[in-house]
């Protein structure tokens, strides 16, 4: 196209994008990256890593929120959608049967239980839940669901109904009827609520996301008994715990969990293509697709989308060739292993955990510098959190995020190609960032001040 080129545009205001966002986007999304110190022009990612404008290379340990399990910019789905567009597929037809979509929903079916057995495809996570809640109303005809404290579906108004987290929904309502929580762990008090026999759906993570919880035993295993005793369907949220980030293809697969209803997303079409999908059991489906008036009764103009699918194709192949789920247990293990001694060696260390390359380090009230650190913790609860990912990110060059609102943990969910070398940089950076953040000098101080906003 003559006159048009996107390496022109970019390379003509590339950098100014944070103000261009400021602007055009989000003034206050940019007022934060300032704040903490992330405000740098992206150049080009590779893998596990991310370069700035001058050059310098950062260790990317958040993996774009988890979707970038085969690393970013993979080379070899990067050629699928390439093949793709020089293909000049017929993309959707509407009304018509492309080849795509079954392919990848037969290669996603071929990998799970066999009480799952079709596909629904969807854009983004959050609508992958959506349908399950959709679906399971309608396949029960119940109108209740079910979800656990501390949970995390996405932010549409169903997904944010089922949401553990006050401060995502607080100023959104009113939110769905029918929707109550229960403690993640609790089997007693999920039984209260099943044995109504109105709930449609339990909805629930097999490691709650916001703050790497993983759950206590035999919980999920317990919750899927309750659910086929009382006739809820069991809805397993695999959004963020799918395709190899726990070291198994999916989450459930530590338990032997046989859901009815598995949302997945993010990392399904190796980061390039928004993308999710709800694979269910042939029972939901039929109830609810039961007659040709009804064969339209969900679905979204975009999905499926024919570059969703050759990616999502592609990083199924790339997750198998390059063993990156054996890869992610393997790594995680080793991860642990570099990261626990931090729980000796620092009083405000609380605990490690991880599960495969889903990973998390908490933090807590010191004996000694406690005051100090009282006071941090009081200007924004888990604020602590935020005085080691900052330096991590300024002084040694590792992208990571604090795990959720109000709770001081760090998570890492870095693309399934970080190597033992990378891992052994974080856990240094880690140790020397903690190191200098549990002594709360003065600077941290002033900093956590003006993270609170108070100067
Ligand atoms: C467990 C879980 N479910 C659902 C979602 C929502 O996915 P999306 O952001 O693609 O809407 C997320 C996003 O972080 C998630 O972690």
């Amino acid at each position: 196209m003559a006159g048009f080129s996107i390496a022109d545009l970019v390379s003509a205001r590339g950098d100014k994008s944070l103000e261009l966002w400021a602007r055009t986007i989000n003034p206050q999304f940019a007022r934060v990256l300032k704040t903490i110190g992330f405000d740098r022009t992206w150049e080009r990612a590779q893998g596990a890593y991310l370069w700035d404008k001058r050059g310098n290379r950062y260790l990317d340990l958040l993996g774009g929120f988890g979707m970038f399990n085969v690393g970013r910019n993979n080379p070899r789905v990067r050629a699928a959608l390439v093949e793709a567009l020089e293909l000049d597929l017929p993309g959707s037809v509407q009304l018509g049967a492309s080849p795509l979509p079954p392919l990848l929903a037969e290669e996603l079916i071929r990998r799970t239980p066999p009480r799952l057995e079709r596909v629904l495809f969807t854009s983004t996570g959050t609508e992958a839940v959506e349908a399950a809640l959709k679906l399971g109303r309608a396949a029960t005809g119940r109108p209740r669901v079910v979800f656990a404290d501390h949970g995390f579906h996405g932010l549409t108004l169903g997904s944010l109904s089922a949401n553990g987290n006050p401060e995502f929904a607080a100023r959104f309502g009113p939110l769905l009827p029918g929707f109550s929580a229960v403690p993640f762990g609790d089997l007693a008090e999920l039984e209260r609520e099943l044995a109504h026999e109105d709930v449609a759906v339990f909805l629930v993570e097999p490691v709650q996301g916001k703050g790497v919880n993983l759950p206590p035993a035999g919980f999920l295993e317990g919750a899927q008994q309750l659910c086929r005793r009382y006739g809820t369907l069991f809805c397993v949220d695999e959004v963020q715990t799918g395709f190899g980030r726990t070291g198994k293809l999916f989450a459930f697969e530590h338990w032997g969990l046989e859901p009815d209803l598995v949302p997945v997303a993010k990392s399904l079409s190796g980061g390039y293509v928004p993308v999710g999908a709800l694979l269910m059991a042939k029972a939901v489906h039929e109830r609810v697709f039961d007659s040709m008036e009804n064969a339209f009764s969900h679905g979204s103009t975009f999905a499926p989308n024919e570059l969703a699918m050759a990616a999502g194709l592609a990083t199924l192949h790339e997750l198998d060739e390059q063993r990156l789920i054996e890869r992610s247990a393997e790594l995680g293990l080793k991860l642990l292993e570099l990261t626990r001694p931090l729980v000796e060696r620092y009083d405000v260390v609380r605990e490690v955990r991880g599960l495969g390359l889903m990973w998390a380090i908490e933090f807590g009230e010191p004996a000694s510098r406690a005051r100090a650190y009282r006071f941090v913790d009081r200007l924004q609860p888990g604020l602590f959190a935020q005085l080691v990912v900052v330096p991590l990110f300024a002084d040694h060059r590792v992208l990571s995020q604090v795990a959720g609102h109000a709770i001081p943990v760090i998570k890492g969910l870095p693309p399934l190609v970080v190597t033992e070398d990378d891992l052994g940089w974080f856990a240094e950076a880690l140790d020397a960032t903690v190191a200098r953040a549990q002594k709360l000098p003065r600077s941290v101080s002033r900093f956590a001040l003006t993270a609170a906003g108070i100067r």
